[in-house]
C-alpha cells in the first residue's frame, strides 16, 4: 500500500493524459476545465486504495478511479446549475464561465465518458462495474431530485434528509470503494462490507459538507459560503434548528430564510447565528462523528490486516476534520 498523497499524485498524472484538447472545443474545454480545477480527489483515491487493500494493483484500478472522478465532476457541473452556484474550487462554475447549455451538454458527455472508461475491463469485471455504476448513478439522480424537492417542502424530517444524502452523495463514495474491490476480485462479502464502510463515510462527508457550506472559511472554502441558506436547502443544520430551537428561533429561521428584503450577507449571518444558538451546529458536528464511527464499526467485520484498517481510519479522521 502507498500513502494517500502517492495515490493522489499517480491519479492526477493519469487524469492529465485523459483531459486533452479535442474538437469541438466548446464541448471538451469545459470538461477539461472542471477536471483540472483541482478538488480533493477523494473518490478516485479510495478506488485505488481499496484495490490494494484487497491485494490488487492500483494501476489496474486507474480506469475505474477515473470513471468515478469523471462521473463526480459531471454531477458537479449539473449540480452547480441546479443550485445556482457561482463558485467551484475557488473558480467560476462551468455555467458561469460558459453558459447553462454548455454545462448541460458537457456534463452529458462526461457521463458517457465515465461509462466508456469501464470498457477497458474484461467482460466479467466490466459487467460487475457497469451494473454497480448504473445502479448508483440512478440513485444519485434520485437523491438530487429529493434535494431540489425539499427546497420547497416544509416538513422534511431527519430520516428524509438522511435518505436524500445517502443517495446524492454516499452511494458514490461506497461505489468508488466497491469498484476497487471488484477490480481486485475481492470476495462478495468484502465488496459489500467496503461498500457499507464507504456509504457511512459518505453520509458523514455530506453532513460535514453542509456544515462547511455555512461555517467554512470564505478565503479557502472554494464555494460560496451560505449557498445552501440562500437556496433554501433543507440541510441537517436547518432541520435541527427547527427541532432543537426555541419557538422564537424556529419562527426566526423560517422568516429570515424567506425574507427577500434582507441582503444575502445579512440573511446568511442571521441564519448562522440561529444554527449556533439553537445547538444545531454542534448537533451536526456530532452527527459527522457518529457516522464516521459507524463506518469504523463496519471495518471490524472486514478480514484485512490491522495496518490496512488503520489506513482507512486515518482517511476517515482526515475527512471529518477537513476545512474544504
Ligand atoms: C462535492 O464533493 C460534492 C459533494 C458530494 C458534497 P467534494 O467535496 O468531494 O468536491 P471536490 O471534488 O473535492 O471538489
Ligand atoms: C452535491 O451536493 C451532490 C452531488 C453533486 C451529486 P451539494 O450541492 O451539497 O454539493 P456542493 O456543496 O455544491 O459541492
Ligand atoms: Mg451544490
Ligand atoms: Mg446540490
Ligand atoms: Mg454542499
Amino acid at each position: 500500500m502507498q500513502n494517500i498523497e502517492a495515490y493522489q499524485k499517480s491519479f492526477i498524472t493519469y487524469l492529465r493524459d485523459f483531459a486533452v484538447e479535442k474538437e469541438p472545443k466548446n464541448l471538451y474545454q469545459p470538461v477539461n476545465y472542471i477536471l483540472k480545477l483541482g478538488g480533493k480527489r477523494l473518490r478516485p483515491v479510495l478506488t485505488l486504495m481499496t484495490a490494494e487493500i484487497f491485494d490488487g494493483n492500483a494501476k489496474d484500478a486507474m480506469n475505474a478511479a477515473l470513471s468515478v472522478e469523471v462521473f463526480h465532476n459531471f454531477s458537479l457541473i449539473h449540480d452547480d446549475i441546479m443550485d445556482d452556484a457561482p463558485l467551484r474550487r475557488g473558480k467560476a462554475t462551468v455555467h458561469e464561465k460558459w453558459d447553462v447549455n454548455t454545462g448541460i451538454l458537457s456534463g452529458d458527455a462526461m457521463l458517457i465518458l465515465a461509462y466508456q472508461l469501464l470498457e477497458n475491463y474484461e467482460p466479467t469485471t466490466f459487467k460487475a462495474l457497469a451494473k454497480l455504476f448504473s445502479k448508483i448513478a440512478l440513485e444519485v439522480c434520485e437523491g438530487q431530485q429529493y434535494d431540489i424537492d425539499f427546497e420547497t417542502r416544509n416538513n422534511v424530517a431527519i430520516p428524509d434528509y438522511l435518505k436524500m444524502i445517502e443517495y446524492k452523495t454516499a452511494v458514490l463514495v461506497g461505489a468508488a470503494m466497491k469498484m476497487g474491490a471488484i477490480v481486485a476480485k475481492a470476495s462478495v462479502e468484502n465488496q459489500n462490507a467496503i461498500y457499507d464502510f464507504g456509504r457511512y463515510l459518505g453520509i458523514a462527508f455530506q453532513l460535514q459538507d453542509d456544515y462547511l457550506d455555512a461555517f467554512g472559511n470564505p478565503e479557502t472554502f472554494g464555494k460560496q459560503v451560505g449557498g445552501d441558506i440562500l437556496e433554501h436547502k433543507k440541510t441537517y443544520l436547518y432541520i435541527k434548528t427547527l427541532e432543537l430551537g426555541t419557538e422564537l428561533q424556529q419562527q426566526n429561521l423560517v422568516s429570515t430564510i424567506t425574507n427577500n428584503a434582507l441582503s444575502s450577507d445579512d440573511k446568511v449571518k442571521k441564519v448562522k447565528a440561529l444554527f449556533i444558538d439553537s445547538g444545531a451546529s454542534e448537533a451536526t458536528k456530532n452527527a459527522v462523528e457518529a457516522y464516521t464511527k459507524k463506518a469504523f464499526l463496519v471495518l471490524e467485520t472486514l478480514n484485512i490486516s490491522e495496518d490496512k484498517k488503520q489506513v482507512l481510519k486515518t482517511f476517515g479522521q482526515q475527512l471529518m476534520n477537513r476545512p474544504v
